[in-house]
């Protein structure tokens, strides 16, 4: 399978796209495919140049962590969660994160993502429940935030959000999911993030929901909002 690349030496040189023909089975991951392409002590490309190793980042391999989110064949996904049985057409073009600057190859600078968690101490610290809740009502929000803290922070919501632009004010659906868990867990910190919550994610999102599609954890960033909206 043709498998295409877009590669880039170093944070300031220009992308370039690299082609490898690969011998690949249904049943590997887009994780998979980039080891082995990376495996042979030579690589080479499709022209039968000598290349380098595609620079990449994982950990966990079993969709985790987070650190492999990537573009692959213009969506954005976990590349250890993507199976190539599940990819259509007969060449597959992987490229960086775009709503990051690239370090390297696929290999993009993330921190954005916890600057800006940091900018209204996003932690929850104490825990402070919520007092006089039904059993039944507070079982259901336990179960959400549940669901909201898997958020890996990998960034795939920011990258089709498309209100979001790395540095400005808007810190995308991961920020309101957080707003939510934070404010929930411990209620004395709700009027300092609900002010972060208008300031940062209330004036600007348009509702696309993009975000809703491509999270990896399926995170009901919807509800949180409806939440958050509620307390605001
Ligand atoms: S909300 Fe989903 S897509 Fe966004 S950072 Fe968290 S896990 Fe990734
Ligand atoms: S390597 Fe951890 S999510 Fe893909």
């Amino acid at each position: 399978m043709k498998i295409k690349i877009l590669r880039q030496t170093l944070p300031n040189t220009e992308p370039y796209w690299e082609g490898f023909d690969v011998d690949v089975n249904k049943d590997m991951t887009i994780a998979g495919v980039l080891d082995h392409i990376n495996y042979n002590d030579d690589i080479i490309d499709d022209t039968g140049k000598k290349t380098s190793r595609i620079r990449w980042e994982c950990s966990c391999l079993q969709g985790m962590c987070g650190s492999c989110a990537m573009v692959i064949n213009g969506i954005p996904a976990l590349a250890c969660e993507t199976m190539i049985r599940d990819l259509k057409g007969k060449e597959i073009t992987i490229r960086p994160l775009q709503k990051f600057p690239v370090i390297y190859d696929l290999v993009v600078d993330r921190s954005i993502i916890y600057e800006n968690l940091k900018k209204i101490n996003m932690f929850i610290g104490e825990y402070i429940p919520v007092e006089n809740k039904k059993p039944k009502k507070r079982e259901k929000e336990l179960e959400h935030q549940y669901e909201v803290a898997k958020c890996l922070k990998c960034g795939l919501c920011l990258e089709v959000c498309p209100n979001y632009v790395n540095g400005n004010n808007f810190f995308g659906a991961l920020f309101a999911n957080d707003c939510y868990l934070v404010s929930s867990r411990n209620q004395s910190k709700l009027t300092e993030i609900i002010q972060g919550y208008e300031e940062h994610f209330g004036k600007t999102c348009s509702k696309a929901f993009s975000c809703m599609d491509v999270c990896p954890m399926h995170i009901p960033t919807l509800a949180s909002m409806a939440k958050m909206n509620r307390y605001y």
